[in-house]
């Protein structure tokens, strides 16, 4: 069934977990993530990033979502990951979406309050969750770049005001992670965490969370972190799925025979991620 995000943020607080949220691109994505789901029992958000949309399509993206949560027991939202402006979290709501994010890190404070402000005040009256982002995750999804030197770690009073003046369901917060393939092994600032954590009562969302170490999820988990995103661990599945069978059978020309394989690795990946964050059989 398809939910809003706030029940799915509402229940990974109370529960103490964490709801993994992934990114979506085309049918085989989809179904690998719900059947992962309904296996683990798991609530799941399915999420959106700009090049995505751009890929698919919105029309696509949402038939494909609703299709999935209509047929699945668990509970499912759908996202828009790091949304650009209030124009295109109104698309999406009009189209279906259950919870959106709108990233405004790359403006002053203020600015960033003001957008999170507007696009709460259209979300909400609809029933759609909305996640922001204080501080900047580093890295690149799609189209978004964050280098290094621009990167900065979410301060935990500005985390309080932000939360208090915005009313906002959740915070996307920058405290080492980045998008994409790490360089090293990130390192996590745990007491960072812990005092955004404790100057704010509000789920915390992790980005880049592809490529952290499993102890520094199960670490984060009990600090707040209450939904997970995931984009860069299923790609690299999906795509090695498909090049075992090339490998293998260099003559197979039917792209199911490539992407059926692709939608099981990927469906692996999902599972022990939903086992690993503590949202499996929390459905
Ligand atoms: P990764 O691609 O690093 O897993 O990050 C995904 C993400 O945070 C989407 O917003």
């Amino acid at each position: 069934m398809l939910v809003s995000g706030k029940e799915l943020f509402q229940a990974a607080k109370q529960g103490g977990y964490a709801v993994g949220a992934f990114n979506v691109n085309n049918m085989e994505i989809v179904q690998a993530i719900l059947e992962a789901a309904e296996e683990e029992k798991s609530p799941v958000f399915l999420q959106a990033s700009q090049g995505a949309i751009k890929y698919a399509g919105i029309e696509y993206i949402v038939a494909l979502a609703r299709t999935a949560a209509e047929k699945a027991k668990v509970p499912v939202a759908l996202n828009l990951d790091h949304g650009t402006s209030f124009t295109q979290v109104v698309q999406c709501i009009r189209h279906g979406f259950t919870a959106v994010m709108i990233d405004g890190s790359k403006y002053p404070f203020e600015e960033n309050i003001a957008i999170t402000q507007k696009v709460i005040e259209i979300a909400h009256p609809c029933g759609v969750s909305v996640e922001a982002e204080l501080g900047k995750i580093g890295g690149t999804e799609d189209d978004i770049t964050v280098s290094d030197a621009e990167a900065a770690f979410t301060d935990p009073q500005e985390a309080a005001e932000f939360v208090e003046r915005t009313k906002v369901d959740a915070l996307a917060i920058a405290i080492g992670t980045a998008h994409g393939v790490y360089k090293g092994e990130p390192k996590l600032d745990f007491a960072r965490l812990e005092k955004i954590r404790n100057a704010v009562d509000i789920p915390l969302v992790l980005h880049g969370a592809s490529g952290v170490p499993e102890d520094a999820i199960r670490k984060a988990v009990p600090l707040g972190i209450c939904k997970i995103n995931i984009d860069t661990e299923l790609r690299q599945a999906f795509t090695k799925g498909v090049q075992q069978v090339v490998l293998n059978n260099p003559k197979e020309y039917d792209p199911r025979k490539l992407l059926g394989p692709a939608r099981e690795e990927m469906k692996q990946v999902v599972k022990a991620k939903m086992r690993l964050f503590g949202c499996a059989g929390r459905a």
